[in-house]
């Protein structure tokens, strides 16, 4: 399944300047889109990672590209999404940045700082919108455990997606995962795998279900 095809995943979350030292930053590890990457890479994908600041890369078998900011993150998309036939987007993207980083370093003499932020572009939407035919685009979205079902749905709507991955608020950091996949056709799919007592699964064991499950829903379609 999905042999010598290009899947683009990206990893980790984004590092936006304040100042000369400081940023604005998340708590993902980027555990989730490296253990993608590498379930990818072991069921025969073309694998290139694009992977955020303090992430741990995979061991081999994948082509990594770091990025620090969500504009890095911008460029290689611009230039890479059109070659790829899936996109996997796990990259826990600021939703705001520093509007205007400072040049030097901030003293500390100031008894307040305050940072005005612009909202970033929504990069996985600006991909979707210019999707071709044969791609496929996968979201993530780590949500408020009330009502998660029809944000995730609404959401996927909003940023065109073919498929959006959603989480609760405690996945982002932690070793394992309590997500759900919904589709544009209107299904919630939840995993299969052995699952731990409070009813998780290990990123890894999720990883390999969602690329089993991307790897027949692209050949099924003709996507990919
Ligand atoms: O809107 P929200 O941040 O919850 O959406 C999460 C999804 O959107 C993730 O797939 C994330 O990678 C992506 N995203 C993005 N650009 C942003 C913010 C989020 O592509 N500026």
């Amino acid at each position: 399944m999905g042999k010598h095809r290009s899947i683009l995943i990206t990893a980790g979350p984004t590092h936006e300047a304040i100042d000369a030292v400081r940023y604005v930053a998340n708590r993902s590890s980027g555990r989730m889109g490296v253990a993608i990457a590498e379930a990818a890479r072991d069921a025969g994908w073309n694998v290139t990672l694009l992977l955020g600041p303090g992430c741990a890369p995979p061991r081999d078998g994948v082509t990594v590209r770091d990025f620090v900011s969500t504009a890095d993150l911008a460029k290689l998309l611009d230039r890479m999404f059109c070659d790829c036939d899936v996109l996997i987007m796990a990259a826990a993207v600021a939703d705001f940045r520093p509007a205007e980083p400072a040049k030097g370093k901030i003293p500390r003499s100031q008894e307040r700082l305050v940072v005005e932020m612009d909202r970033t572009p929504d990069l996985v939407a600006r991909c979707a919108s210019a999707k071709k035919p044969h791609q496929f685009v996968v979201g993530f979205a780590l949500e408020d455990p009330q009502d998660l079902q029809r944000r995730a749905h609404e959401k996927l709507r909003r940023k065109g997606l073919d498929a959006l991955v959603a989480n609760p608020l405690d996945t982002m950091g932690a070793e394992t995962v309590n997500g759900f996949l919904c589709t544009a056709d209107g299904q919630t799919l939840t995993p299969s795998g052995k699952k731990n007592k409070d009813g998780t699964l290990s990123k890894v064991a999720f990883a390999r279900w969602l690329i089993e499950w991307v790897g027949e829903r692209v050949s099924k379609t003709g996507k990919g």
